[in-house]
């Protein structure tokens, strides 16, 4: 792998693009970004022709891998037809209907393009329907990068003002964020018991801490989460930016049991193309038509909605989901085996098809590591596989056994140098 290219490509990059990068987090990855050429199922190939397994997954869009032709040929089909329409369109509903079909709470939904503009989306609506202003969040968890969430993103700010997570972020909205612990229950029921002084209308919650170590949540958690919601008048929304369609057709609420009244999706819903949705209980979305602002040019337009129902009817096959956690085992199996066997190299914690590398100290920061992670990235880059400098891992349909245990003999080369 000679990444050459590539490191050519970011230094040209940086002279017109801030940063070099369409966002920020991706400048992380060690010793620079790949810069790539084509990308088909689990492969992608960089600008020299190198060809990489692919555990990135563009962060967690391509839950079918990239270039699905069930999915290339819906939006191929309409794209002909017409791009952006300014108006309504069939395939608007049915790319809903079909979302709707997969959800247990889906009475309604709204059309957004990014998680963050959901996210806000979902949060407005708790707002109105509560005439609350607060939002109860777990520290650690990233709900986008909008000023009222990207707060609390540290577990020194549970039950505290929060700080930003982010240099000009403006200070006024942090008051609107009470910071909880993921899997605290009692401190959760405590801070929800007191919703009427602390003016809390939502708590907002991702089921399974995607950005910040992959945990399960106790069923008592959950549990708690919505009784106390049920009994204070707090709307439970739960972020399943990456968790939706990837831990389970039906989200979270399929997975766990438990039905908040919001869920935000994004990511996996649309197959690698750019839409969003806030799903949920008809009397809180039908607010838009009562005052409630939610608007944007691009919400629902045709090559989005081609994407989310091709993506969707492929995912309703029921042979996808148990195939899908073959892969994603056989990759904790394998890959962590490798790096269990050596006295450092930590573990993966998993829920479904998502995985996160856990330093041998045990602990994950948000969008961050530690342990032997860097070596690991940078070694296994080098041998033409592509991780997240997070240490995140996604799997999709298109990767195959073959895939993963080529991954699991790479690591073990990796870390027999380490
Ligand atoms: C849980 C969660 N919520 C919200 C977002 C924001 O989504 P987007 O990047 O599409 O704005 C993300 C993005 O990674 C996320 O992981």
């Amino acid at each position: 792998m000679a990444l050459e290219s590539s490191r050519l490509a970011f230094e040209r990059s940086r002279q017109s693009l801030g940063g070099g990068v369409g966002s920020g987090l991706r400048a992380a990855m060690r010793p620079h970004p790949l810069f790539v050429r084509e990308a088909h199922g689990a492969h992608l190939w960089d600008l020299d022709g190198d060809k990489y397994v692919d555990f990135v997954m563009a962060w967690g869009p391509l839950v079918l891998g990239h270039g699905d032709p069930r999915v290339l040929s819906a939006v191929a089909a309409v794209a002909q037809r017409m791009q952006v329409v300014g108006t309504g369109h069939a395939l608007e509903y049915l790319a809903a209907e079909a979302v709707l079909e997969a959800v247990p709470h889906g009475e309604r939904l709204l059309w957004s393009n990014t998680g963050t503009e959901a996210v806000q989306v979902a949060l407005r609506l708790a707002r109105a329907a509560t005439g609350r202003r607060r939002v109860l969040k777990f520290a650690r968890s990233y709900h986008g990068w909008h000023d009222t969430v990207y707060a609390g993103m540290s577990d020194e700010d549970v039950d505290r003002p929060a700080a930003p997570g982010s240099k000009g972020q403006s200070s006024s909205v942090l008051d609107d964020v009470v910071v909880g612990r993921f899997n605290d229950a009692a401190l959760a029921e405590r801070l929800i018991g007191e919703a009427a002084e602390r003016d809390l209308a939502a708590v907002l919650v991702d089921p399974i801490m995607s950005n910040a170590g992959v945990a399960t949540p106790t069923p008592e958690f959950l549990a708690t989460l919505r009784a106390s919601c049920d009994r204070h008048g707090v709307v439970l929304i739960f972020d399943e930016v990456i968790a939706g369609f990837r831990i389970a057709r039906g989200g979270a609420a399929e997975k766990y049991g438990v039905t908040p009244d919001l869920s935000v999706f994004g990511k996996a819903m649309a197959g690698g193309f750019t839409q969003s949705a806030v799903v949920g209980r008809a009397d809180l979305i039908d607010q838009v038509t009562g005052g409630v602002v939610h608007a944007g040019t691009f919400n629902g337009n045709p090559v989005a909605m081609a994407a989310v129902e091709a993506t969707m009817r492929v995912l309703a096959d029921p042979g996808v989901y148990p195939s899908l956690e073959e892969t994603s085992s056989a990759f904790e199996t394998l890959v962590g085996g490798a790096l269990g066997a050596h006295p450092q190299g930590g573990s993966f914690s998993r829920v479904g098809s998502l995985l996160q590398y856990v330093p041998a100290t045990g602990t994950t920061e948000l969008h961050g590591t530690g342990g032997l992670w860097e070596v690991i990235l940078e070694g296994m880059l080098r041998q033409g596989f592509l991780f997240m400098p997070s240490g995140k891992v996604f799997l999709s349909t298109a990767h195959a056994m073959s895939d993963i245990e080529a991954t699991s003999a790479a690591l073990e080369r990796v870390l027999r140098g380490a």
